[in-house]
């Protein structure tokens, strides 16, 4: 079993060991659902792996990692009601399932219980690491703003569009590596240059989750397909599509996004597709994805780690962009 496998195991037995068993049940039986349907794990293994590569002891990681996964899972609880999304790692969401006033409410408390597995890091780092979760946690709320203003817009440029997922999304995949790094005892220097390695790396993880959403095996990715193209998502394969579709002066695109057409879901998700197929989208989206990943491994080698350390953060990158779901 190679590191990231250890890694993922033990934080998946810290999961199982720390169940909501409170009361009431109708609150926290949501988040045992939620967590326990799937999720790929990679933000507390970020941790864990930070922590690692420095020498340090990943017992003393395990609740950051654990905060880290709690916030990641309520960001996606109240995701999927802002994004209409009827199913997540190929289950019903928790709106869907439960009602909306679970969802908030046991978002919330996940989100409380994030502050609690917070505060167990060792104490010499929990001012820093708390100083990093909050102005993460903040700039996810504005990513996640930006993100649904961007719906009603019928411009956004490449530029808005990146500044957009660094917040709701490549933060926190930053912070999760910074953070394990902290504990481990890694100088101010290399915290911060695979700060920028995983910020970048994240860039690159949104774009591809953006080409999973048109393309993945659904049954795979267990989202709802085509989901972005249903709420008029901002995403890069839009973005460049509208920008080629003026190009071209092709109309087709503005048509379906104006409502012109009435198209049901399925029409419209076939519609869009076809114009990216076109307009060579997935392709140019693919470079601009790979540029980001070529990016990130500068940080990486920028950073005082010795070879081998460098070789897991760069098998990394295939867990976390060269991913089928
Ligand atoms: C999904 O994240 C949300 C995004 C930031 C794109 P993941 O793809 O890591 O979700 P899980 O936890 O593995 O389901
Ligand atoms: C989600 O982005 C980012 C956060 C949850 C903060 P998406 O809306 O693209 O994520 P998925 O596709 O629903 O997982
Ligand atoms: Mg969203
Ligand atoms: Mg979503
Ligand atoms: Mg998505």
């Amino acid at each position: 079993m190679d590191l990231l496998d250890q890694l993922r195991k033990a934080f998946t037995l810290y999961l199982e060991e720390n169940r909501f068993t409170q009361y009431p049940p109708e609150l926290y039986e949501p988040n045992n659902y939620f967590l326990n349907i799937g999720g790929k794990r990679l933000r507390p293994i970020m941790v864990l792996l930070g922590t690692d590569l420095f020498g340090g002891d990943i017992s003393e990681a395990l609740p950051a990692a654990m905060s880290i996964e709690y916030f990641h899972n309520f960001s996606l609880v109240h995701d999927d009601v802002m994004d209409n999304a009827p199913i997540r790692r190929g289950h019903t969401t928790i709106h869907e399932k439960y009602g909306l006033n679970t969802a908030i409410l046991s978002g919330d408390a996940l989100l409380v219980y994030a502050y609690d597995f917070l505060e167990k890091v060792p104490e010499q780092h929990l001012r820093t690491i708390l100083r990093i979760f909050n102005r993460t946690a903040i700039e996810v709320c504005e990513g996640q703003q930006m993100d649904m203003n961007f719906e009603k817009r019928v411009a956004v440029s490449e530029e808005e569009y990146l500044d957009m997922i660094r917040r709701k999304t490549s933060v926190v995949l930053a912070a999760a590596l910074q953070i394990g790094a902290i504990i481990g005892g890694a100088e101010q220097s290399d915290a911060d240059a695979l700060y920028q390695y995983a910020l970048h790396l994240g860039l690159a993880f949104q774009i591809q989750d953006d080409i999973l959403d048109c393309y993945g095996d659904q049954q795979l990715v267990g989202k709802q397909p085509g989901g972005d193209i249903l709420q008029n998502k901002k995403t890069l394969l839009l973005i460049r599509a509208m920008e080629a579709a003026e190009l071209h002066q092709d109309i087709r695109l503005s048509a379906i996004l104006s409502g012109a057409n009435v198209l049901s879901p399925e029409q419209k998700v076939t519609a869009v597709l076809e114009i990216y197929a076109d307009l060579g989208i997935r392709t140019s989206v693919t470079e601009t994805r790979d540029a980001l990943i070529e990016k990130a491994l500068s940080h990486l080698y920028s950073t005082t780690l010795p070879d081998n350390k460098k070789r897991i953060l760069e098998s990394l990158v295939h867990q976390l962009v060269l991913r089928t779901f």
